[in-house]
């Protein structure tokens, strides 16, 4: 703690002389004020010892990040043995990575470890749900140890760094990378963020099972327009502050290393060339240590951009805007050391880069062990003991969206019965093992035969005398939709007593560069199931896809609906334990579903308009042809018990702008079987001078509950989380009357209280 605040007051000295030096492209603002000198931590001192030895094109060298194909491998391993590379992304494997490693460490004439980085998103070979989904367990305790497995595994492997978390916040479902981000809300992201980062790191990350986190896509990434991948950002910096920067300061403040700055426009300003977000508000404001990656090749895109006039000003500008690092694009190599010739870049920047790039490499301890002990690797991955976990967190990850009786039967639909003698189970996803891995599979695809799929999952639940049919019907493309698949589908369906249609979308329909104009079930799987549901069977459609997707004929129509996205290795078990009850599903959604696109983009946190839809007349703001409101809301979930709220007490009426309000609820298990409820804490600031959401999520609780148990659920609301952003940037608490809710989701109203924040 004590070397983190020296360390920090030596870094604001730093960057303060780094700004008077420099030459920036636009007018920028005042630098922090210099707070003094302060004495250096030691690996400060080592950073600042090595650095001293090196020349600029060693320093440039720690700058550059190469991926290497078959086609260049001989000439990178040439540039890292005169030290001009710093890093490689995508080697893997303990052989591999030592001898990249062996090259730098032995042959470079300072020594310097490589870092070694890889997108270990969701799991290296044991592979977690995707994050919208493990997102759905609202649990950041399981997240970080999920996290850590995925270090242990790829670090296992020679990988120090992972590109992950990507703490985007995403209203926007027709994007595909909304399946690896954690959801709409940032209050829920900065929290998983944090737990995120504290898991690939681990409890010290010099430990040789942690790795060096990165919290991407800084920033605004997640707000494309029309939800077309890479495209422009537009947001004032009140929606910046409030919506898109929480999860990445919640990231520095769980001591990240590394952020990636992204490939989109923000505001005119291209955030791999943005100085406002990179030096002033991430490493000026936040005080940020460690270093920033570009994504790939997004320091050369600025050309593109329309933000530099060739590769060589894009350098310039990516380097003045606060990118150590150049993943790819061979620009700081192509032109650095000319533009530091010419006085363009100033030298001063480059040491301030190279000396971020070189703490993280001694946080990592890579002086001290730069090379992975080739016995343990295979020995270290896909232990039971990670499988169990993957599991575990598969099953937190279902959200059971629909659960109803069916015909004149009593009970829902769910669970099913074991000692059901035929159960037809429809899809190709069902029987897909490539599917439950997601976009990023990482090596989970090295070992795909361990996935469990769903069939595979039912098959081993129900009793020995229980016959599963199985039709992989029309798949999710037109081209795999036949008329015949389609009938086939029908009659398997018809002999059984129940069908188990798992629909959505392929793995790779999420994911980097896989947006939709239509978020509906793809291909002919509507038609499939309206066939399946007329011809009498009951039906429960188990869905799997990476976004939200609009499905209002199976909400209306279907009785039971399971949403388990993408769950990795551990899928079919995991949703056979839901469907068969041996789990109580108690996800809750992290992104609103539609009712359709035209609704997009739709979040719980909107704002109240001057015209609220209050159902009463014409002139409001509302659709003449859907209602307002979503398919299901953010927060939504149901479980196969019921839960009650009751007696909502806030400890004071007024709540001083120094203090806490201190909020219980008690929440009831009213059905026959145990449940973890996720418990959420919502207010409504009701007057301010900038308008506040009609309800922003502040806290949340995961309750174990017993049948008839009853729990106090208590909530710390402190006034200082009670402020939000103006135009100006600035922070501001303000009193006024405030609502609050403890609710079951966003749109749960039933137990509502209100007190005024009053000064001081
Ligand atoms: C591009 C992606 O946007 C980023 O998330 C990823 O980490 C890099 N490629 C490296 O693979």
């Amino acid at each position: 703690m004590k070397y983190r605040l020296i360390s920090a007051v030596v870094f604001f000295a730093v960057i303060s002389l780094l700004r008077a030096q420099d030459t920036p492209p636009t007018a920028a603002t005042a630098p922090p004020k210099p707070q003094g000198p302060a004495p250096l931590s030691p690996i400060d001192s080592k950073v600042r010892a090595l650095l001293a030895k090196m020349t600029l094109e060693e320093k440039i060298g720690q700058m550059i990040q190469y991926s290497p194909w078959k086609s260049s491998e001989d000439k990178i391993k040439g540039e890292i043995a005169q030290g001009k590379v710093g890093s490689l992304l995508n080697v893997f494997g303990a052989k591999e990575a030592n001898e990249y490693q062996k090259i730098a460490v032995e042959q470079s004439r300072l020594h310097i470890p490589l870092l070694l980085g890889l997108d270990v998103i969701h799991g290296y070979k044991t592979i977690f749900p995707i994050p919208l989904a493990e997102d759905c367990a609202w649990n950041p305790d399981l997240l970080a140890k999920c996290a850590h497995v995925a270090a242990q595994e790829a670090s296992a492997a020679g990988v120090r760094w992972t590109f992950a978390p990507m703490v985007d916040v995403s209203r926007e479902p027709r994007w595909g990378r909304i399946s690896e981000g954690s959801g709409e809300d940032p209050i829920l992201g900065s929290a998983l963020a944090a737990a995120r980062v504290r898991g690939f790191q681990g409890a010290r990350l010099d430990d040789p099972g942690s790795i060096a986190a990165c919290a991407k896509h800084f920033v605004g990434y997640g707000a494309p327009i029309a939800g077309r991948e890479y495209n422009t950002t537009d947001m004032s910096e009140v929606t910046l502050r409030e919506i898109h920067l929480p999860p990445f300061k919640a990231a520095v403040d769980a001591g990240v290393e590394t952020l990636m700055s992204a490939f989109n426009d923000l505001n005119g300003v291209p955030a791999s060339g943005n100085r406002h977000t990179l030096r002033e508000i991430l490493k000026g404001e936040w005080g940020f240590r460690g270093f920033v990656v570009s994504d790939w090749a997004s320091v050369q895109q600025l050309v593109a951009q329309g933000y530099a006039a060739d590769d060589k000003d894009a350098a310039r500008k990516g380097l003045w805007a606060g990118v150590d690092m150049d993943m790819q694009s061979h620009v700081y190599g192509d032109y650095l050391a000319e533009l530091a010739k010419e006085k363009k870049v100033s030298p001063r920047l480059i040491d301030d880069a190279v000396a971020r790039i070189l703490k993280v490499k001694y946080d990592l301890g890579l002086f001290d062990n730069p090379f992975t002990d080739e016995t343990k690797e295979a020995d270290l991955t896909m232990t039971p003991g990670d499988l169990d976990l993957a599991l575990q967190e598969a099953e937190q990850s279902i959200v059971l969206l629909k659960n109803d009786t069916v015909g004149a039967k009593p009970m829902p639909l769910l669970p099913l019965s074991k000692d059901l003698k035929t159960i037809a189970v429809i899809g190709t996803l069902a029987d897909s093992q490539k599917d439950p891995l997601g976009s990023w599979h990482c090596r989970g695809e090295d070992v795909m035969d361990k996935v469990s799929t769903v069939l595979s999952g039912i098959r081993s639940k129900v009793s020995k005398d229980a016959q599963v049919l199985y039709a992989p019907g029309v798949g999710t493309t037109l081209d795999t939709a036949t008329d015949k698949a389609l009938a086939q589908a029908v009659d398997t369906a018809k002999k059984a007593q129940v069908a188990v249609v798992v629909a959505g979308e392929t793995q790779d329909m999420s994911g980097e560069a896989a947006s939709r104009t239509s978020i509906d079930l793809p291909g002919r799987q509507e038609e499939m199931l309206k066939a399946i549901q007329s011809a009498g069977v009951p039906v429960v459609l188990v869905l799997m896809n990476g976004r939200p997707l609009t499905i209002p004929w199976e909400a209306e129509h279907i009785p039971a609906i399971v949403e388990s996205w993408f769950l990795g290795t551990q899928h079919g078990n995991a949703v056979a334990a839901v469907l068969f009850g041996d789990v109580n599903p108690c996800g809750k959604l992290v992104v609103t579903f539609p009712r359709n696109m035209g609704q997009v983009p739709i979040y719980y946190a909107q704002m109240n308009t001057g015209r609220p839809d209050l159902g009463k007349e014409k002139w409001e703001s509302k659709y003449i042809d859907s209602p307002n409101t979503p398919q299901y809301p953010f927060g939504f979930g149901l479980s196969y018990t019921q839960y009650d709220y009751s007696n909502l007490t806030l400890d004071s009426k007024t709540l001083k702008t120094s203090g806490t309000l201190k909020v219980t609820a008690d929440i009831k298990n009213n059905g026959l079987v145990a449940g973890t409820e996720i418990v959420q804490l919502y207010i409504r600031d009701r007057v301010a001078s900038v308008t506040q959401p009609i309800r922003k999520l502040m806290d949340f609780q995961r309750v174990d509950l017993a049948p008839g148990e009853t729990k106090t659920v208590e909530f710390a609301l402190p006034a200082s989380k009670l402020g939000f952003y103006t135009e100006q940037g600035k922070y501001v608490i303000e009193p006024g009357p405030f609502d609050v809710w403890v609710s079951k989701d966003s749109a749960d109203s039933t137990l509502q209280g209100s007190f005024e924040l009053v000064s001081k």
